[in-house]
């Protein structure tokens, strides 16, 4: 067998067979087949796709590329939650110490910022002294003490798939669903949780633009996770307009600390809760969905939740000191307020250009190396179907740097449009993918 034989089968538009996947993806892993064909066959799958079958398998060998987390001392069921990623996700951040309350053990291993879409990972980075970086048996352990962690990808966890995505990343094969379903699904499964719950978000800040797109990318994702062996469920949400009223890191993990105070905003709160409800029923603590709900607002009220997040930060190096006072984040020297140019209510706020701007403010990278700046972002955003005056705020600037700031509200400019009708909400969750419907 040669590599360059199923490249051509590939580019031809046949199914490759579980032996040649094999094949293939060992051999980059190992160093025998070099990046210029391992580009040359994602570019073939890019156009030609892969069955049901195909995805599975090359997930499945992702997976094995490295190893899979030995749960075994975790005397609690296990679930976690991935999100395709978007511009204002802090889901992760409160939806983990809150599924912990419930008694479920939350493995959470994120990434970092990709493209205009934030990472969970420099969220926490900009608490003082939070490590994403625990060693496998810190990591455990915080999970047995606090019932959650969240920390960074380690080496051992499917290492072809940090090699892939970067090579992905450069040769413009980044938005393949079979693709992406191996990518994300190699290392979900290697976290050996009994539940997964996804967040798969379709809209301008979301790498799946289209509704259908999302939806199908969805459904790999759930049938790849239910077919070896774990309960899954799918939400489908809208990222046209960034989610809750920041985007930035320590912006975030303020917002972050309001919501599990009880203060979140609406639109953050029903993603994270209806994640949240689902990984309850999915690991039996909940009967159903109701109940979910009514147990994790408890776990708020009581402020059990903020109480659970205090720890996981405290367990991971971080400053616990940051729920109470907020003040010992980072915080940006120039804070600027974006005025409506005209009267109206919101008809749109582009969650793709806030997410560029952010970028451009120093939040997220532009080259992989790059260092980020926690405290700059923005705060206060509006939100669709809200009226507003000429000259009243719809966003705060948070910047460290004039010329920055300057050219972030540039294209600003360009973020929102406002109607003299009011327009209809955005669906916030189009649909809900089950896996036992599918099995
Ligand atoms: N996130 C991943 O981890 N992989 C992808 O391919 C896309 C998003």
């Amino acid at each position: 067998m040669l590599p360059q034989w199923i490249i051509a089968k590939k580019r031809d538009g046949q199914a490759l067979t579980e032996e040649e996947i094999h094949f293939f993806i060992e051999g980059y892993g190992s160093g025998d087949i070099p990046d210029y064909q391992m580009s040359a066959l994602a570019m073939a799958i890019y156009f030609q796709d892969m069955t049901f079958g195909e995805t599975a398998v090359l997930t499945d060998t992702m997976m094995n590329s490295g190893s899979v987390l030995d749960t075994s001392s975790i005397d609690a069921p296990t679930a976690d939650k991935h999100s395709t990623g978007g511009v204002g996700d802090k889901v992760s951040l409160i939806l983990a110490p809150l599924v912990a309350c419930a008694g479920i053990a939350v493995p959470m291993i994120s990434g970092r910022g990709l493209g205009i879409t934030g990472g969970t990972l420099d969220k926490l980075e900009s608490i003082p002294g939070y490590r994403t970086d625990l060693s496998t048996d810190e990591f455990l352990a915080t999970i047995r003490e606090c019932g959650c962690s969240i920390i960074g990808q380690t080496a051992e966890l499917a290492p072809v798939d940090k090699k892939l995505y970067a090579l992905r990343d450069v040769t413009g094969t980044v938005p393949s669903i079979p693709l992406i379903t191996a990518s994300i699904m190699s290392k979900k499964l290697a976290e050996n949780t009994d539940a997964l719950v996804l967040d798969v978000k379709w809209g301008k800040g979301a790498f799946m633009k289209t509704l259908e797109d999302a939806t199908r990318l969805a459904e790999t994702m759930v049938e790849v996770g239910t077919k070896m062996g774990r309960k899954m469920a799918a939400l489908l949400t809208d990222m046209n307009q960034p989610l809750g009223h920041t985007a930035g890191n320590a912006l975030e993990i303020v917002e972050t600390i309001e919501s599990l105070r009880g203060d979140g905003p609406e639109d953050l709160m029903t993603v994270t809760l209806e994640l949240s409800a689902c990984m309850l029923t999915l690991t039996d603590k909940a009967a159903n969905l109701d109940e979910a709900r009514d147990m994790l607002h408890g776990f708020i009220a009581s402020g059990m939740a903020l109480e659970k997040f205090r720890t996981m930060v405290r367990l991971q190096g971080g400053d616990p000191g940051i729920t109470d006072d907020t003040s010992l984040l980072p915080a940006a020297e120039m804070q600027r307020d974006f005025p409506a140019p005209a009267s109206g209510y919101i008809s749109a706020v582009n969650a793709e250009t806030i997410g560029k701007a952010c970028i451009v403010l120093g939040a997220g990278r532009r080259e992989v190396e790059d260092n980020i700046d926690h405290a700059v972002g923005v705060s206060g955003l509006v939100k669709i179907g809200q009226e507003v005056k000429e000259g009243d705020k719809l966003l705060t600037l948070h910047s460290n740097n004039p010329e920055r700031a300057a050219e972030a509200e540039a294209m600003l400019a360009n973020a929102f449009e406002i109607s003299t009708d009011r327009p209809d909400e955005p669906e916030l969750i189009a649909a809900r993918i089950s896996g036992d419907d599918r099995s």
